[in-house]
């Protein structure tokens, strides 16, 4: 129970990783926000978290859209009272290098990934200065700190998260919220099932991915929901400003020998 009597919002949390947070935290006491586009969807992850004992309310919401991010932060406290944790999960992930990338894709690539976690930070940090308590945890990736190819637009926006992360623990370190990152290598969630069914050798690809991690093999959700964990927690009490990689060891891998 190691988040026992605080409230956390999840963004993107219908599915994936950030489902996969909810849950978590749920188990350890927290009363959960699921907020996502995808309404029936975050029904069932509260349906979910309901049958396993926990608690949670469904908030649909697109957070790239301040007239929907306000009412859902407000529907949140209304129901459970101030929020003490804060994960911006939510992405959009537009395959191409930038000559390959549309506007319309770029557009919706920054207002999600970046615009929404202004939105929904802004909404959420009076109540956490009020509180002069708070953890917020940005998921951005490994694409934010190495060159992969084939996703410029996404990599851009998590580069951006890293940064925001900094600024941000400077901005309220005297005042109580924490604000770190996490950044996963590949994980095996429905992204990455999406992205390899848009490929034309999925296989291949897949155990290209396991290859490419030193431990050698993609992550795992809980293994993603249990650094934000920690991260929410008191235990992490004197950690902010910190961008905690969950990637196998890719971000630190030099050149591989060949066989
Ligand atoms: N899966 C990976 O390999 C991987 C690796 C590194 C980082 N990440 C990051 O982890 C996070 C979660 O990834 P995932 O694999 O679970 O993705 P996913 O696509 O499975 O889930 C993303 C969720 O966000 C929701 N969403 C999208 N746009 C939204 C909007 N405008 N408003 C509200 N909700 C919205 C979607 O409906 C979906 O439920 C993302 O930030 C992603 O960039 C994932």
């Amino acid at each position: 129970m190691r988040l026992k009597g605080k409230v956390a919002l999840v963004t993107g949390a219908a599915r994936g990783i950030g489902r996969g947070i909810a849950m978590r935290f749920a188990e350890e006491g927290a009363r959960v926000g699921i907020l996502d586009l995808q309404a029936a969807a975050c029904e069932a992850v509260v349906a979910e978290v309901r049958a396993a004992g926990g608690e949670a309310i469904a908030l649909a919401a697109d957070i790239s859209q301040a007239a929907q991010v306000n009412p859902a932060l407000a529907m949140l406290r209304e129901r459970f009272g101030a929020i003490d944790v804060l994960v911006n999960n939510a992405a959009v992930m537009p395959a191409g290098a930038i000559h390959a990338t549309s506007l319309d894709d770029f557009d919706r690539c920054l207002a999600v990934n970046l615009r929404g976690t202004f939105l929904v930070s802004r909404g959420v940090i009076p109540g956490m200065l009020a509180l002069g308590n708070g953890s917020i945890i940005h998921i951005a990736s490994v694409t934010g700190l190495l060159g992969l190819p084939g996703i410029a637009a996404y990599s851009m926006t998590k580069g951006a998260l890293i940064a925001l992360t900094r600024a941000m623990s400077t901005d309220y370190a005297a005042r109580g919220i924490r604000v770190n990152s996490v950044s996963p290598g590949t994980i095996d969630s429905p992204m990455l099932h999406d992205f390899l069914a848009a490929q034309s050798d999925p296989d291949s690809l897949r155990q290209e991915f396991d290859r490419m991690h030193p431990i050698g093999r993609v992550g795992t959700i809980s293994e993603v929901a249990n650094v934000c964990l920690f991260l929410a927690s008191d235990e992490a009490s004197f950690v902010t400003g910190a961008n905690y990689t969950v990637d196998g060891g890719i971000s630190v891998k030099g050149e591989q020998p060949q066989d």
